[in-house]
């Protein structure tokens, strides 16, 4: 920190906050609040004299509360800058002002009660988002009753207690007598691998965590009686074993078992410990000074922000998702946007300055290249077509639609779209067109597939990434799904027009199929929620129409679910079986005399400009 702190070319902007970010890769516009500190931070020289006469104790929140601070303080030992700032929710009153002392004694006269917040604009090619991580909160299911032993801390307060910039000066002492404890246990997983609390992934930190704080106790207190109870303790990383077998070679004792029921004696304050230890078979009782629950870690709270200023995608576990978990784990699905640290996912101080080296090299080289490939199948808005009426800004996952004046055609930035094809799928004008799935392309495919014996067919739409991936898996892993079904590839199942569907019906289709990534999956952040909206207005239309609405499927399908393809694949044969010729007959009576709707190609070709027939009309 304090080496960014002293680098000539890193601005360092703390006490801060993203409000704002517009703009594409090579050309994002930051707005930054910067609070206001209260004092100036380049004339503070950390002489203390103001904390000395501050006569306010306020909660230290880096210390959790096991410490106290001023309303003038530091925020903790190591900040950059060094520089005292005042928190005006604590402060006895400025206005008028109440207490003022900090001012009096302060010699280079650096207080300013008076200062704002600033808003400062910053025109940067690309974004390193690295806004770690929290801690589980243990006070949730509290079945280790945290909240009302003393004795009973989590492994963040220990590592507090145990730190140089505790009052103790790193001497650990119980909370309850201000003793050296004599006996202390670990339980580790506490909230991680958890379904109860919503966390079922392993958290990545806490074992070795454990070990490194045994190594600290048996290295300083030798006698002390060290117990962690565990379900399995992984030590993944390069010699991290080595430190697991030192710790057990020291004396610490290794229980596979999470304890039960956790109780305190009234009078000594011990800590009682009931555990089965899944090795021996047999329950062990073990009384206790100090209980330290390894608590896992989750995404912080503000990750949510962060992913709606920066179009990101979040994973089912609540970090932010990565542009492919193996093949592009630095770079978010947003061009321009890179990932670094426990944002991401848990980890290790070692995968962070791992991840974060990658990051910063992937922001050098863009940004040494000074120009950017943009994919091949972007989205194009005829300007002729284009009413104006925003839904394609509205539904396009990277903001990569605009319009900048009103009633002006709306345009696509090249290199922030990526393809998905969700805005040329809801445009009702037929303006956009998708290079290389148009329109025209994709019915025409339909055409082919429905030529010969339709009835016999079940007609497939399924996306590049998951879906077809499956199918293709299916494939090489010769897990047979019926023949009779034809897909047609799309890059994002948000590409699927409503007017391929209705073609479909008219065709002749038995049974229409489309088929995405799971929700949190899409490799265009959430296209497929706008799938799924298409499709629920879809079903309703069909029900109106008297056509089955169950005819039309979606279904949700990863790249390695080749069985689940097969099952889905199996079940829409089941289902073609119950249409029979006289239903797609009369669905076809239903739905008009089964033209071609009319695309923006043939519209041009007869000379017309705005197309009358849309997808809604060509029902
Ligand atoms: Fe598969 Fe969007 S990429 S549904």
């Amino acid at each position: 920190m304090m080496d960014v702190g002293r680098h000539p070319k890193i601005e360092l902007l703390t006490y801060s906050e993203i409000e704002n970010v517009t703009g594409y890769i090579g050309n994002f516009h930051v707005n930054v609040r910067k609070k206001a500190r209260y004092v100036d931070e380049d004339a503070c020289t950390a002489c203390e004299k103001c904390a000395e006469v501050c006569p306010v104790v306020a909660f230290d929140e880096h210390q959790l509360g096991l410490a106290s601070r001023k309303a003038i303080y530091i925020p903790f030992p190591q900040s950059v800058p060094a520089s005292y700032l005042i928190n005006m929710e604590d402060c006895l009153g400025t206005n008028p002002i109440a207490c003022g002392k900090c001012l009096e004694v302060c010699d280079p006269k650096c207080i300013d009660y008076d200062e704002k917040d600033s808003i400062i604009e910053l025109d940067v090619g690309v974004i390193i988002v690295a806004t770690g991580m929290d801690v589980i909160d243990p006070t949730v299911l509290d079945e280790y009753h945290y909240t009302e032993f003393e004795n009973v801390m989590t492994s963040w307060e220990f590592e507090i207690l145990t730190g140089p910039g505790y009052v103790t000066g790193s001497e650990l002492l119980r909370p309850t007598d201000r003793k050296v404890p004599k006996s202390i246990g670990f339980i580790q997983c506490v909230g991680s691998r958890d379904d109860k609390r919503g966390h079922p992934y392993c958290s990545n930190i806490c074992c070795m965590n454990t070990v490194k704080d045994t190594l600290y106790l048996k290295e300083h207190y030798p006698d002390m009686e060290c117990y962690v109870y565990y379900m399995d303790i992984r030590t993944f990383g390069k010699q991290y074993e080595d430190l697991y077998k030192r710790s057990k070679e020291m004396g610490v004792r290794y229980i596979r078992g999470i304890p039960g029921d956790v109780e305190e004696d009234p009078e000594t304050k011990n800590v009682i410990v009931a555990v089965e230890n899944t090795t021996t078979g047999k329950l062990e009782h073990h009384e206790l000074d100090m209980l330290v629950l390894s608590v896992g870690v989750e995404p912080r709270v503000e990750t949510a922000d962060i992913q709606k200023i920066l179009t990101l995608s979040k994973a089912p576990d609540g970090f932010l998702a990565e542009s492919h978990y193996q093949l592009n784990p630095i770079d978010s699905p947003t061009g321009g946007i890179f990932l670094a640290g426990c944002c991401e996912s848990p980890k290790d101080v070692k995968g962070s300055v791992t991840q974060a080296s990658g990051a910063a090299a992937r922001a050098e080289r863009l940004l040494s290249q000074r120009r950017v490939k943009v994919e091949a199948i972007t989205s194009e808005i005829d300007p002729d077509l284009c009413t104006s009426c925003g839904i394609c800004v509205k539904v396009c996952p990277y903001k990569a639609i605009r319009i900048e004046k009103k009633k002006a055609p709306a345009e696509v930035i090249e290199a922030a779209c990526k393809g998905c094809g969700t805005c040329a799928a809801e445009c009702k004008f037929g303006a956009i067109t998708m290079k290389h799935f148009t329109d025209d392309q994709i019915l025409s495919m339909i055409d082919a597939m429905l030529e010969e014996k339709p009835e016999e067919k079940i007609c497939t739409f399924a996306c590049n990434w998951c879906s077809y991936a499956g199918a293709d898996l299916a494939g090489l892993s010769r897990i047979q799904y019926p023949p009779n079904a034809r897909i047609i590839r799309t890059m994002c199942s948000g590409r699927v027009d409503e007017k391929f569907i209705w073609y479909a019906f008219q065709k002749g289709a038995p049974v229409v199929l489309v088929s995405g990534c799971h929700f949190v999956d899409c490799h265009y952040i959430d296209a497929n929620r706008w799938t799924q909206k298409r499709i629920e207005k879809i079903w309703d239309k069909l029900e109106q129409k008297g056509i089955r609405p169950e005819r039309l499927q979606l279904e949700w399908c990863s790249a390695a679910e080749a069985k689940r393809w097969q099952s889905i694949m199996r079940a829409a044969e089941n289902l073609r079986k119950t249409v029979s010729k006289q239903e797609i007959e009369e669905t076809i009576r239903i739905l008009s005399n089964g033209d071609k709707p009319k695309t923006k190609a043939k519209a041009e070709a007869k000379g017309k400009k705005k197309p009358k027939v849309t997808a809604a009309s060509s029902e």
